[in-house]
Formats: C-alpha cells, sequence, structure tokens
C-alpha cells in the first residue's frame, strides 16, 4: 500500500475537468484504483473487467471478499454487456431513473470477473448520475466497479475532503467533484427472482419504483433485521457508523430531551444534537446541528454532519426520529444502521 498522500484533481472548469478525465482513465486503464465523485457517495474505483484491479480496492478498504461490488456504466449497451439476461423489467426502471442513484442486480455475464461478484452469479449495474464519472466510463469504454470510498464499515464520503481523511494515504489519485448531490447510497434493486425487491433502500423511494416498473415489490427487508440468506452482504446492521454512539429518540420538548440524555451518562460537551423540529435551545452542548426537515435536503446533509460529529470528537450523536414514510425509508435505514 502506498504511504504518501493522495493528489486532489479539481474539475471545476472545463479545463481541469478534461484534464482530470484524462488522468483518472490513464491511472484505471493502468489498473490503478482512483477516488471519483457520483451523485451519491464518492466511489473507490477500477477497471471492472480487470480482477487485479478490483481485488485492490478491496485491499485499500478492508473490505470481505464476500460482498459483491457495483459495475457503473453510461450507456445501456454498456450495461447489456455487464449482463446475461437482461429482463424488460429492468429496461422500464433504467429508463425512468437512469442515469441516477439506482443500481439494478441482474445475472452477470461472463465479461465480469468472479471478483466483482464476490463468486456470484448476480452483479449490480448502476448508471451513475455525475457527470465526470459519466465523462469517465465514455473515455474508458470500460464498466467501472466502484463500491464508496471508505474504509469497510466507516460512513460514505459525501466530498473529496472525506476520502482524502479516510484513505489519503492509500491512494494516489483522488477527484473532487464537490459534494454529493444526493448525499446517500444508491438504491439497490434485486431483479433476480420473480418478484423484485428492494435490497437497500435509497432515494429513489419505493413508491416510484412500483409505479415505474408496473408490479409490486416484494416487500423490503426490515433493517438490521435478520431474516432469511443475506441476499445483500453489505447490509449488515452494524453498517455506515460513525465513530461515536449513535441514538435516534423521539423528544416532545427541551426538558423531555434532557431527561432522555441524562439515562445515557455522557457530559454534554461530548453531546452532538441533530434536530429537524424541536431543536434545543439551551443547554451546553457541544453541537446542535439543525437539519432539514425534507427527506432530499436530509439525506444530503446527514453523512457530512455525521463526519463533522466525528472530527469534533463527539461521544453520543442524539438523533431526532425523522418523520414517517416513503420518502423518508432511507434515512431512516441508514440512521438504524449507525445506531445497530
Ligand atoms: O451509490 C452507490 O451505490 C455507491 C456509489 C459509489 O455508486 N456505491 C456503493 O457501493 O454504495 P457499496 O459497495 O458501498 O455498496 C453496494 C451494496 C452493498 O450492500 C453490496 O452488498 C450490494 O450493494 N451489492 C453489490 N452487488 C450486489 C449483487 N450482485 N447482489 C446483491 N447485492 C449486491
Ligand atoms: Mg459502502
Amino acid at each position: 500500500m502506498l504511504s504518501g498522500r493522495a493528489e486532489v484533481l479539481s474539475t471545476h472548469t472545463p479545463s481541469l475537468f478534461a484534464a482530470a478525465v484524462e488522468r483518472a482513465v490513464a491511472a484505471l486503464g493502468q489498473g490503478e484504483v482512483v477516488a471519483l465523485p457520483t451523485e451519491t457517495v464518492y466511489g473507490l474505483a477500477a477497471n471492472a473487467l480487470n480482477s487485479e484491479a478490483v481485488a485492490r480496492i478491496f485491499r485499500i478498504k478492508g473490505r470481505p471478499g464476500s460482498n459483491p461490488i457495483i459495475v457503473h456504466v453510461a450507456s445501456r449497451a454498456l450495461a447489456l454487456r455487464c449482463a446475461r439476461e437482461w429482463p424488460a423489467l429492468a429496461d422500464r426502471l433504467a429508463a425512468a431513473f437512469w442515469p441516477g442513484p439506482l443500481t439494478l442486480v441482474v445475472p452477470r455475464s461472463d465479461l465480469i470477473p468472479d471478483v466483482v461478484t464476490a463468486g456470484g452469479e448476480t452483479v449490480g449495474i448502476r448508471w451513475p448520475q455525475h457527470p465526470f464519472m459519466q465523462a469517465v466510463i465514455r473515455e474508458a469504454d470500460f464498466p467501472i466497479a466502484a463500491p464508496s470510498a471508505n474504509l469497510s464499515n466507516q460512513i460514505s464520503p459525501t466530498s473529496a475532503d472525506h476520502v482524502a481523511r479516510s484513505l489519503g494515504d492509500r491512494l494516489r489519485l483522488i477527484v473532487d467533484g464537490g459534494d454529493a448531490n444526493v448525499g446517500l447510497e444508491s438504491t439497490v434493486v434485486d431483479l433476480t427472482s420473480p418478484v423484485p425487491r428492494v435490497l437497500r433502500p435509497g432515494m429513489i423511494a419505493l413508491p416510484d419504483l412500483e409505479r415505474a416498473a408496473g408490479v409490486k415489490f416484494e416487500s423490503a427487508p426490515r433493517p438490521g433485521g435478520g431474516g432469511g440468506a443475506l441476499r445483500s452482504p453489505g447490509l449488515l446492521p452494524k453498517h455506515y457508523a460513525p465513530r461515536a454512539r449513535l441514538v435516534v429518540l423521539d423528544w416532545s420538548d427541551e426538558s423531555d430531551l434532557q431527561r432522555q440524555l441524562a439515562t445515557f451518562a455522557v457530559n454534554p460537551d461530548k453531546l452532538w444534537i441533530l434536530a429537524h423540529s424541536c431543536v434545543p435551545l439551551s443547554g451546553n452542548y457541544l453541537h446542535v446541528c439543525v437539519i432539514p426537515d425534507d427527506p432530499e435536503a436530509y439525506a444530503r446533509a446527514l453523512y457530512g454532519e455525521l463526519h463533522r460529529c466525528d472530527e469534533a470528537g463527539a461521544e453520543l450523536i442524539a438523533v431526532e426520529r425523522p418523520p414517517e414514510g416513503p420518502a423518508w425509508a432511507a434515512v431512516a435505514d441508514r440512521l438504524g444502521r449507525a445506531s445497530a
């Protein structure tokens, strides 16, 4: 593994963007692993057709070899090359949501090496929306394998700075494409059984998927709940976790919050409050964050906030329980895992 610090490439002018595409494509072509922006979270990218390069992703992340990696494409044609079968349902969902934060799990083609799928017969495919990622895939003309660019079991990065802090000494190149616009990982949908189902909730919500697909989905596994075979190995209860302990609480007013916090026996100056509606106005908390009361804006802000908590050395993060409903499912899922 490399020591030293990764070079961070900016992309905020057309010439910087073009130069960064060229650098990223050259590195990927040589089997290197580079961190690239996507609209969901930053990805740790390698040529999906190069087994050694993909194996390097696993080593850098400390990821168990049993956890398959998503393959990113930038055209329907490239998606078809990665899949042995492409169900009509895949086309309907792709037409509605690609490019975007949706991963479709389909039977894999022979093109895709074992290491990508963790030896399984299926592959997760996504056409990301971020212009930089799209430009790299078009230019490279191979699919790009990319998990989130964090150490295994840590919070996904939504900025180049997050990547630099956790993996900066294990990478040569990080491309800065700005703050991730979606902020949570893609919705993963399994299309390999008769009835489709959501393996990982994301910001494309179930009712929208069902409307576009024209069929009902199997009900999603409960966050953290065991139950049956592990179809999506990444979906372990303890995942996406900050270092600090995170609890999701309902509080009716400030004194109610204080009463509940007292039971945790943590100094107030080690306490980070994340509230969207009932915001405490007193108490010597380390930090009170007012997070937007809107699912998209909340999702965009959440991981940045959890990264800040860890940076600041918070011991306990008390999160006001978000509203119910399908639009909030991904936020609820990630908070559930972070508190498991
Ligand atoms: O938004 C995203 O999906 C980001 C960006 C970089 O595209 N990627 C991402 O990758 O979140 P990762 O590896 O952190 O999470 C992928 C999830 C894991 O839970 C993994 O187990 C699941 O998708 N997955 C990947 N391939 C699969 C397959 N063939 N069958 C079932 N689950 C799969
Ligand atoms: Mg991940």
